[in-house]
């Protein structure tokens, strides 16, 4: 008889985005003539950069020849993209090889993946609020999960307890959902953590493009003896315009072991099982990203993001709504006006000014009463929408 993974049943009925997908479709649905504005997925609006596009259709063009025509890429990654990321790393001062690169289709993927090459007894510890598929995957593996708070309090940034024991840590910063972004001591703080714990820290860095102050590390491999406990993510999505495209990469330390295995080597051994790479034509747009051109042309887009969040910001100050986030981060967190909870926020922002966004409560129990806006949105969309939010919250 077949059996189910019953860890499922332990999971909330429907992933974040979803519920709030279908919220926001049957509404459009049930009051066709209303202007709907979407500032809830952070997903982007902007095209990709034309370089990025030319290369893409170079890499077309080439399959469609004999002579350039490419099958299977290697697992890892084709080199000439491994060499552009690790040029862009070493663009901010650090140093990965391009043999420790592993080229994906988005952090999503190898952050919900990572743990298939870990026991199911290691104790999992991410933050609350939270990206949820850091809980959801290993809930679904049957992992025990421990929390680290991030609270008003503490600027949504939590340091590690000595008291408590954790064997596999996530990080994300700038933090989704928060866009509170930890500190060079902060981050220091986890990584001799985790050396003393010998645990691991997965840290997503997908938002990394937006830091703007110099303090906050854009890569955990700023700190030292991060290579031997840490694994970094991070992805183009938000980078380059890459959510619908599908490109990311994920850094692996030679030096990193664990139980005398080395990293590396087993993650190649699981991808290179379960997956077969990302196309050709994509590989050759991320490679244009990382290119002196690509790298002005997508600074295009990331300050027209950096505007937008300056924006949502400029109206909680004016409205003198207590936030996170906006600066080094395309995510705008506040608190809920009047205490509402922040599912009750939603369909009222939904039902009275048509602006979608995300209930906090969607990312944990610390995110109750607190939501989140995206600054990927349209520049007019923006605009109205906050000056619909604006009327609400004086009227
Ligand atoms: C978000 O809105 O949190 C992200 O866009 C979701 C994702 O990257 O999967």
């Amino acid at each position: 008889m077949a059996k189910i993974n019953k860890n499922f049943e332990n999971l909330v009925p429907s992933y974040l985005f979803a519920e709030t997908a279908k919220k926001t479709n049957d509404y459009i649905k049930a009051h066709p003539d209303k202007k709907v504005i979407k500032l809830g997925i952070g997903d982007v609006t902007l095209p990709l950069a034309p370089i990025v596009v030319d290369a893409m259709k170079k890499g077309c063009d080439e399959l469609g020849h004999k002579e350039t025509f490419k099958g299977y890429p290697d697992y890892e990654g084709y080199a000439f993209v491994r060499e552009a990321v690790a040029g862009y790393y070493k663009s901010f001062g650090v140093t990965v090889s391009p043999d420790e690169i592993m080229i994906n289709d988005g952090a999503k993927s190898d952050a919900g993946n990572f743990t298939d090459i870990f026991s199911e007894e290691n104790v999992v510890l991410v933050t609350d609020p939270v990206y949820p598929v850091y809980v959801d995957t290993n809930i679904m593996g049957g992992r025990k999960i421990i929390y680290a708070d991030c609270t008003e309090e503490n600027g949504f940034c939590a340091v590690p307890d000595k008291n408590v024991h954790a064997d596999l840590i996530y990080l994300c910063s700038p933090n989704n959902p928060t866009g509170s972004c930890l500190n060079r001591d902060q981050l220091r703080a986890w990584v001799d953590y985790a050396l003393e714990n010998k645990a691991v820290i997965f840290f997503d860095a997908a938002y990394e493009a937006f830091i703007t102050e110099d303090n906050i590390p854009r890569s955990i491999f700023e700190i030292e003896g991060a290579r031997k406990c840490a694994v970094e993510m991070c992805s183009l999505s938000k980078t380059a315009g890459f959510t619908g495209t599908r490109c990311g990469y994920t850094v692996i330390p030679h030096e990193l072991e664990v139980e005398g295995v080395n990293v590396y080597k087993r993650w190649y051994r699981r991808q290179s099982t379960k997956f077969n790479g990302v196309s050709y034509p994509v590989q050759c747009a991320a490679a244009a990203v990382f290119s002196q051109e690509g790298l002005k042309q997508i600074k295009e887009n990331l300050s027209y993001y950096q505007e937008n969040a300056k924006i949502i910001a400029g109206t909680m100050n004016e409205l003198g709504i207590k936030f996170t986030g906006g600066v080094n981060s395309p995510y705008i967190w506040f608190k809920c006006p009047d205490n509402m909870g922040s599912w009750d926020f939603f369909d009222y922002m939904l039902d009275n000014i048509q602006v979608v966004g995300t209930p906090g409560e969607g990312f944990g129990e610390n995110g109750k009463g607190w939501f989140r806006l995206t600054a990927f949105g349209d520049r007019n969309n923006t605009i109205e929408a906050m000056e619909r939010f604006k009327k609400l919250i004086k009227g």
